[in-house]
């Protein structure tokens, strides 16, 4: 069939993109020519682990944030892609939580099965996305940093997989610039021995400041206070672990927060979250959003309602991750392959507005996870993906949340049951708080 595509970001959303593209292909079918845009030096997005922060090698905002010993925070079974499983992949079965280079790994694992790096140029920059009206398509203009080259091609569409968790979200306290002591994002986080024997605050009330905090535990810091701005997390924390009301002023090594208590601290880590930041896209084409599950302007949560030939892949606030990708990449590819129609404005608008109407009325966790839950199943519907059971996943996520309510400390030594297989996870040979090691060969090695 006629048409380009781009694709901007080989991260798991672009390579989730390609897969469907390159399914299509495989099953007979003739897809459009497809160009993937990367920045960094492979594939991978976040799951890279990079030890610079700041800017890379050419001066370009550092895009992975993941840092050393993070494990993931959601049973595996969760994610699994129901056309590649884990069980595949590795050969033998695997425990419910896997470091980072094990996801790694596997989400490479299966783009080097499929041979999609052919559709990939690595190390070229996405400037700018137009466009153009009259001539009714796309003009995105790259740089190449290999050959130091800017250039300009067309494409009849655009798909944005860049990422909502890259540009940090960096508050102002009253008296930070007095604070002595190191003062970082998350974004920046690499390494928690760095934290050994220190007394730290951690700013935000939601994953990252959960995980940070327990990698500062982990890792002896002496101890961790967690300030929050709209509700405690209310985990059973270890002892030298504590949640308090916002901060309020700092001075000094001192801050104070507003519940009246101050504590002298030797750090001070911001989670408190990410911009959704498209730098590459004009105006009219920019999503403007927060980390949300239903994203605004975006019908099936995908496609740019001003503009349906531009489209985005994982903006949502994500419990699911790459299962959701791969059923919003195929959604994607069917739109754009005429497999699927949309629907005229009003009956989109109506359908966004349903969506966005139940998500504001979400009382809990629960809710929220019945409503991805949910999200997945209407796109599932239409789409030639492979069978799996998102019912079971559903229900994996509740016993997750409840497994953390339990105990915060032990949440990822439980076993889940695959959705793909029916298979239960082997439980993990060390406990997390005692795997020191997260290199891939330790994690695989039997107990
Ligand atoms: C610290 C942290 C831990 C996480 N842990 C988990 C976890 O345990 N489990 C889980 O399921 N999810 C986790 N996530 C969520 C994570 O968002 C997803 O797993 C996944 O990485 C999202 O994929 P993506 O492709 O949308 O974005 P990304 O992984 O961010 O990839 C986007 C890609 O786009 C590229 N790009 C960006 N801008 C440009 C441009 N202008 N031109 C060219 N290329 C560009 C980037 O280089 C990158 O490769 C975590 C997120 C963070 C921040
Ligand atoms: N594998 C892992 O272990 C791991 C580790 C870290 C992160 N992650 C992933 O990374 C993604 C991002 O998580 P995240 O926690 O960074 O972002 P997030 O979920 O968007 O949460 C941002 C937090 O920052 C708080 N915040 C924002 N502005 C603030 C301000 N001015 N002052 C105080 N607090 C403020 C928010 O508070 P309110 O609640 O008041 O809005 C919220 O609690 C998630 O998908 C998560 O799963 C995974």
């Amino acid at each position: 069939m006629s048409g380009r595509v781009a694709v901007i970001g080989a991260g798991p959303c672009g390579l989730s993109q390609l897969q469907a593209f390159e399914s299509a292909r495989r099953g007979g079918a003739r897809i459009p020519e497809i160009v993937c845009f990367e920045k960094q030096t492979s594939a991978g997005g976040l799951w890279n682990y990079d030890w610079r922060t700041g800017t890379d090698a050419y001066g370009e905002p550092i895009h992975a944030g993941m840092y050393r010993y993070l494990w993931s925070n959601g049973p595996k079974e969760c994610l699994e892609f129901a056309d590649y499983t884990f069980a595949h992949h590795f050969g033998q079965p695997i425990p419910s939580f896997p470091p980072r280079p094990v996801l790694a790994d596997y989400v490479l694992g299966r783009a080097k099965a499929f041979g999609l790096r052919r559709y990939i140029e690595t190390n070229t920059v996405v400037r700018q996305v137009s466009f153009d009206q009259d001539a009714g398509s796309f003009a995105v203009t790259v740089r190449n940093r290999d050959k130091d080259e800017q250039r300009t091609e067309h494409f009849s569409h655009v798909i944005v997989a860049s990422g909502h968790f890259s540009v940090p979200n960096i508050p102002h306290y009253e008296g930070i610039e007095s604070f002595p002591g190191r003062v970082m994002h998350g974004h920046d986080f690499r390494e928690a021995r760095e934290f050994k024997g220190r007394h730290v605050l951690v700013v935000g009330g939601s994953y990252s400041a959960e995980d940070i905090a327990l990698q500062c535990h982990k890792y002896g810091a002496a101890s961790v206070t967690i300030s929050y701005r709209s509700a405690a997390m209310g985990f059973h924390w270890p002892d030298t672990v504590d949640e308090r009301a916002l901060l309020a002023s700092i001075d000094g090594a001192e801050v104070s927060f507003s519940d009246g208590s101050a504590k002298e601290f030797d750090a001070i880590i911001f989670c408190t979250g990410y911009l959704h930041h498209f730098p590459f896209l004009d105006d009219e084409l920019r999503l403007r959003t927060g980390n949300r599950l239903y994203p605004a302007d975006l019908y099936k949560g995908i496609f740019w309602r001003a503009n349906p030939k531009l489209m985005y892949l994982g903006m949502q606030d994500q419990f699911y991750t790459f299962s959701m990708f791969d059923l919003q990449a195929w959604y994607a590819r069917d739109v754009v392959m005429g497999r699927i129609g949309l629907p005229d404005g009003a009956a989109m608008d109506a359908d966004m507005a349903a969506w966005s109407k139940r998500e504001e009325a979400l009382p809990d966790p629960i809710a929220q996870i019945d409503f991805q839950t949910d999200y997945c199943k209407d796109l599932h519907e239409l789409v030639d993906y492979p069978h799996f059971d998102l019912q079971l996943l559903a229900d994996n996520f509740k016993e997750w949340e409840h497994d953390k309510e339990h105990d915060i400390l032990t949440y990822r030594d439980k076993a889940f049951r695959s959705a793909c297989t029916g298979v239960l996870s082997p439980v993990h040979h060390t406990t997390w708080l005692e795997a020191l090691d997260d290199s891939r060969e330790a994690y695989l090695a039997c107990g």
